[in-house]
């Protein structure tokens, strides 16, 4: 018997301002499926989450939608923990790194850093927006690449041509909160010593604490030489004060590997673990992080840094994936294909996923396509055609020739014995991740349990009644062969497997009762474990498109939305919204024409405190001079992204007061509402206050 090893597990922690995404879920069900495969095997095993909470994004979604972040963060961990749970994601604990334990830790580990020598101290230009009062990260100065000219960059890469710089070294730069133009300022800033740490961490990539793909990466960072890292925000920020230094803020990224520790110690809490035993630097425990490739750098560098600096263990392991794309394209809210969690949730059962999930995951980083047409294909004929065929054709003969009552032998033990045999290499796979090559060999193996049924074919057997022993027979065997089936399953398929146990009437599994066939004893009637997918109701993924929704929109809608500065057109065209969502109300085209569009371009784009639907806008309208719009599209775009915009305007629109202000126009976009407006965009070789004919 091999040891029980004690192993904790975390995958890495959603931002706490938006829905979780399958990009999400991905991440989540295959932890999930590791932690439960090690649960099976008989370990001691935990996995713990928590929501990251703090930084400037979460501090501007919750001043924009007028309420505090506390108050945000709060909301979303509840949908956050409903969406996993649903999902079948057994976390241990979830937690949120706005709590006092995290707090505690950020307090302690940066007093161990600072006294063991290893923060500095460093002024630090950057830019500063006068009319928010305040520094702005990165992302939110945007203006033109000093590299290739294009406009509309945010402040460390270019879109366009891959240059990555510091905000200074744009060109017309704007803040992308304000839309006013920053200025520089210099502050003090906290810096953790990473350069110290080069040769432990190289000795600790060396040492296994990384996927093979992931070491060759490394290789490229350190042979760069490590930075020392910032740590600190100027107030205002949402986050943790650093002790010694007033209206210091512990940056994000310091807090939220913390987090780890903060949700772990909250479990510990309510249990008799002891937080010590996992995290002293001594520790036997395993700690294996779960992260996608693009987090790569804070948990391969600075966590484990972090943690030594502090006199603590290293994770064991940090293991990266890929990315998921939705047939084939980056996920994408315009095209619909941006799938929440609860959308899925809302359409099919999590188990489907999981096991389109598990099927496809491999143990590198290589991102992974969600075809939905595969996605009902594979559950079709995997789950319902090949697994769970195997008991609706043998249980039915058990109940109704043997009353309920299972054979007292197998009819041939040679099948039974290399399924049992089989379960090592399965069981390999789970372990190092590689799931879909777990998930191959057990569908091979119910290929051969189904030739199994057909070769023995029972239903002829049955209609002589002098057979019906060796009916009993067979369905045993093909009873028994399905329940080793489902005990390898039960990491990705927990509920079926649960629900499958009960029918075998069973209380749980282990990994081993796989070997222990099921003998003269009674099962329950059959019923159905998994259902056919409609092939079309996976189209409900995807959401509508923008021209078909918006058909219907009644007329009532386009006011309303008219009163907010944005008009949900139907179609492609202006022109195509006098006909078809003021039905009854036609103007001619000679009202049409006195609507005087020009195309605008987007100076600045702000939240406005209080309103959770509007964006105020200022735009260029070339020679009709700057003007001020309140747009209806808050839910739809991130102001940072519109800065630089060239969208089309209704230019000669009376004035409207409105509760923030006084409407100078209107913006065009399209869409039902909601997340999916769009605006009509001109395209770029257009200039402010070009007429659109
Ligand atoms: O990239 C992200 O989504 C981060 N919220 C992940 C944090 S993981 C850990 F470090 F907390
Ligand atoms: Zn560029």
């Amino acid at each position: 018997m091999t040891q029980r090893r004690r192993i904790l597990v975390t995958s890495a922690l959603p931002y706490a301002n938006g829905p979780l995404h399958l990009g999400h879920i991905l991440e989540a069900i295959q932890t999930d499926i590791w932690v439960r495969f090690q649960k099976l095997r008989g370990h001691e095993c935990y996995y713990v989450c928590a929501d990251d909470t703090h930084g400037t994004p979460i501090m501007l979604k919750a001043q924009s939608e007028g309420i505090s972040a506390e108050q945000l963060i709060a909301q979303i961990n509840v949908e956050h923990q409903r969406d996993f749970k649903d999902m079948l994601i057994g976390m241990d604990n979830f937690g949120s790194t706005h709590s006092a334990e995290n707090r505690q830790f950020c307090d302690r580990m940066y007093l161990m850093h600072r006294d063991a020598g290893y923060i500095d101290r460093r002024m630090v230009r950057q830019a500063y927006d006068e009319s928010a009062k305040m520094f702005l990260p990165d992302r939110y100065v945007k203006g033109t690449c000093p590299v290739c000219a294009t406009p509309d960059q945010y402040g460390d890469s270019c879109e366009n041509c891959g240059s990555t710089y510091t905000p200074a070294d744009l060109k017309n730069p704007l803040s992308a909160v304000s839309g006013t133009i920053p200025v520089w300022r210099e502050s003090e800033h906290y810096f953790f010593k990473l350069s110290a740490f080069e040769q432990p961490l190289l000795n600790w990539v060396r040492n296994g604490g990384v996927q093979e793909s992931v070491a060759r990466k490394l290789d490229e960072w350190f042979s760069q030489g490590l930075r020392d890292w910032d740590i600190s925000r100027d107030a205002p920020y949402f986050g943790f004060e650093i002790p010694d230094a007033p209206l210091k803020y512990f940056y994000v990224w310091f807090d939220a590997p913390i987090g780890y520790l903060a949700s772990f110690a909250q479990l510990c809490e309510r249990s008799d673990l002891k937080f010590e035993e996992f995290f002293n630097a001594d520790s036997t425990a395993e700690l294996h992080h779960f992260i996608g490739k693009d987090i790569l750098y804070f948990h391969t560098l600075f966590w484990p840094a972090v943690l030594q600096a502090a006199a603590m263990r290293r994770p064991t392991s940090v293991h990266a994936h890929g990315f998921l794309t939705i047939n084939g394209q980056k996920m994408s809210k315009s095209r619909g294909t941006f799938i929440t969690a609860r959308r899925y949730l809302q359409n099919f059962p999590s188990e489907y996923l999981r096991y389109y999930f598990a099927a496809k995951l491999g143990s590198g980083i290589d991102d992974m396509d969600m075809n939905l047409d595969e996605f009902t294909t594979r559950l079709n004929s995997e789950i319902v055609g090949k697994l769970v065929n195997i008991a609706s054709r043998c249980a039915g003969f058990i109940t109704k020739n043997s009353a309920g009552r299972l054979a007292g032998n197998l009819e041939d033990q040679g099948l039974f014995d290399a399924f049992v045999a089989a379960g090592e290499n399965i069981a390999q796979a789970y372990e190092r991740r590689d799931m879909a090559s777990a998930v191959r060999d057990i569908m091979a193996l119910a290929d051969r349990a189904n030739q199994y049924v057909d070769s023995r074919k029972p239903w002829m057997l049955a209609k002589d009644a002098a057979k019906l022993p060796q009916v009993q027979l067979v369905c045993t065997q093909g009873l028994n062969l399905f329940r080793i089936l489902m005990i390898y399953l039960q990491p990705v398929l927990p509920q079926m497997a649960a629900r499958a146990a009960s029918f075998l009437q069973e209380s749980s599994w282990e990994w081993r009762d796989a070997a222990k066939p099921l003998l003269a004893s009674s099962i329950h009637p059959y019923e159905p474990l998994a259902v056919r997918l409609d092939p079309k109701a996976v189209q409900n993924l995807i959401e509508p498109e923008t021209a078909a929704a918006s058909a219907a929109l009644p007329t009532g809608a386009a006011r309303s939305a008219a009163a907010t500065g944005t008009v949900h057109a139907g179609a492609s065209s202006a022109t195509t919204l006098a006909a078809t969502s003021v039905e009854g109300n036609l103007i001619s085209i000679d009202d049409f024409s006195r609507i005087d569009l020009r195309v605008a371009k987007i100076l600045s784009a702000e939240l406005i405190a209080g309103a959770d639907k509007l964006l105020k806008l200022r735009v260029d309208l070339g020679e009709l001079g700057h003007r001020e719009i309140f747009a209806g599209i808050r839910a739809a775009y991130d102001p940072v992204s519109l800065v630089g915009r060239l969208v089309v305007v209704v230019a000669n629109l009376e004035p409207r007061k409105m509760r923030f202000g006084t409407s100078q126009g209107m913006m065009l976009a399209a869409g039902p509402g909601g997340k999916d407006i769009f605006a009509l965009s001109a395209d770029s070789g257009a200039t402010p206050g070009m007429r659109v004919k």
